[in-house]
Formats: C-alpha cells, structure tokens, sequence
C-alpha cells in the first residue's frame, strides 16, 4: 500500500517553497553565505521542529529564509523540493513563495524569481512536473505593503498564475486585502487564501466573499460551520488540506482525529498537500502515507483525494 501510495500521479497545491528548506540546505546555504546562525548544529536546529502554534512556527520559518540570498540559493532549494516530491508521485505543483520575506531583507525580487523559475522549468523538462508559481502576501503586514509587492511584480506578471495570503492568521482577517485582490483580478490573476487553518469559519466567508478566491487553503475549520460545508459542497470550493501541517501545529495534535477523510466523505473538494515539508516532516506522498496508516484511508479514498488535487489545479498541465 505505501508504494502504491507514493506512485498514486499527484498534484500539489499548498506547499510554501520557503518551508521546503532542509536544515542540511540550510545549514549549507548560511556557510555558503556567511549567515551566522543561531544553531550548534542540524540536530540542534531539529530539535527546535516542536511548535505550540503556527506562530512558533513561523518565526523558526523566517529565521530560515535569511539564508536564502541569490539565485543560485533560490534554485537549489526550489530544485530539491521538485526532485523529492516527483519521486513520490507528484506530477504539478503550484508551489508558493513569500517575495516580502526577501525583498525586506534586501534581495531583489528578479534575484528570487530568476532561481525559483529556472528550478521549475528544469523540473519540467526533466522530471515531468508542471507548475506554476503563486504569489503570497504576508497578511501580518499591511495591504498597502501587499500592493506594494504586487505593483513590483507586474513587470514579471507571466511568472505567476495566481496570488495567495499566508503568515499568521488570528487577528488578520481575508477583508483587510479585498482591494490587492481585486487589482490582481484585473490583471488576471486569479486569487487563494489560507483560511480556517486557525482562524474561525468567518475568515472563510470572508475569502470566498471578499477576495473571491479560487481555492481555499486548509479551510479545516470549516467543519465548525454546518451552512458553510453545505455552501462549499454546494460550490465545490477546493480545499488544500495538509494533515501533517495541522498534526505538528496543534490544530489536530493526534492525526486520528484529523477530519480530512470526513469531510471527503460529505462531500468537499479536498486535496491532500504537505504545506512547509522540510519543517513538518513529511513531502505530499508522505502525507498519504500518513492518512494511511493513522485514519485507515483506503485506495478509493486515496484515489479520489489525488484526482481532486489534479482538477483543481490552475495552470495548465503537462
Ligand atoms: N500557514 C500560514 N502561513 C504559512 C504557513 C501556514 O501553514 N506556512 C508558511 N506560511
Ligand atoms: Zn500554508
């Protein structure tokens, strides 16, 4: 079963390139660098992978990101997750990749694209996987920083296929970024929300109505909200569920009592996908694996979950 699992041909639709930083890469990277790093060692920097919330998380996440300087960084990360991921049956990715968490620091944004677009186009001539490449705010910032971003992106615009908003949840509802949303609408780019991941049903609401997102992104709280799966059914909104994510996160510490196979079972659109794998232990087939072994998914399950990630794909595949 762990075999034909992991040859299931998937595709991956919530993955942060940034959390697909190795410690060994990173560690690597900041010599590399000269970055001085606040770990003896990789097994130091593995043993800070416990976090309380996704906010524990996200600070060791930024703090990993600073060694990532030139384009060649950016290749080699974006190359290793494509290579790891395609040998376990993923066939497209819509991978994320955070601009302000560089441009902030002073990389230029053309520096990060130049790497992460040359990974992905190797990635297509050379193991098979389609991509595109989505464009992710940072909502703990303002929306005129997130307007900021998307006005130095549009000379670049063919490098994207849709914008996203990650970063820390509570506090930071879908509404305060209707109008980035609408300004990428009009250039064409389609829109995705991370909601419901801490955050309550409303801030659901809130991207399907505010930002009329495409996809939503983890959307588990959903489950609190009866009318809301009925609309999401209704709409067949995907939702890009990512079961170890949520396991280290606390959302649901024990992975048995994860609802993915529930709400699969009623009906939502969800997929399956491995959100930051480097720092959750786990690439998307590990995910299924996982699903397996701890929820007793079956093939027809597993079958379904991995079609749903191939429909509700936005770039074109193959
Ligand atoms: N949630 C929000 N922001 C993120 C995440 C996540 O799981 N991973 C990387 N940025
Ligand atoms: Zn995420």
């Amino acid at each position: 079963m762990r075999d034909w699992l992991i040859a299931l041909p998937k595709a991956e639709l919530h993955i942060h390139l940034e959390g697909a930083l190795e410690p060994e890469l990173l560690f690597s990277l900041a010599q590399r660098n000269r970055v001085a790093l606040p770990w003896a060692d990789i097994d130091a920097l593995r043993a800070a992978y416990q976090y309380r919330d996704l906010q524990a998380f996200l600070d060791l996440y930024y703090q990993g990101a600073q060694v990532l300087q030139t384009a060649q960084d950016f290749y080699d990360l974006t190359w290793a997750y494509l290579k790891q991921s395609a040998a376990q049956g993923m066939v497209h990715t819509e991978p994320f990749f955070d601009p302000q968490t560089h441009t902030e620091r002073g990389i230029a944004l053309p520096v990060v694209l130049e790497g992460i677009q040359a990974a992905l186009a190797d990635g297509r001539r050379e193991l098979g996987v389609s991509s595109g490449l989505i464009l992710s705010f940072l909502r703990h910032l303002p929306e005129a920083a997130a307007m900021q971003t998307l006005e130095a992106a549009l000379p670049y615009r063919d490098a994207f296929i849709a914008v996203g908003l990650d970063s820390s949840e509570a506090g930071f509802p879908p509404r305060l970024f209707e109008r980035v949303f609408a300004r990428a609408r009009a250039e064409g780019l389609p829109g995705v929300a991370h909601a419901g991941e801490e955050g309550p049903p409303e801030y659901i609401w809130e991207a399907l109505e505010c930002l009329q997102v495409r996809r939503i992104d983890h959307g588990v709280r959903a489950c609190e909200d009866e009318r809301l799966v009925q609309h999401l059914v209704d709409i067949q909104m995907p939702l890009t569920v990512c079961p170890l994510s949520n396991q280290r996160l606390q959302v649901f510490p024990r992975l048995a009592e994860h609802p993915i196979l529930k709400m699969l079972e009623r009906g939502l659109n969800v997929s399956v996908n491995s959100d930051d794998p480097a720092y959750f232990g786990g690439y998307v087939g590990d995910n299924f694996v996982a699903l397996h072994e701890h929820l007793g998914m079956t093939r027809g399950q597993a079958g379904r979950l991995a079609e749903n990630s191939l429909a509700a794909a936005l770039a074109p595949r193959g």
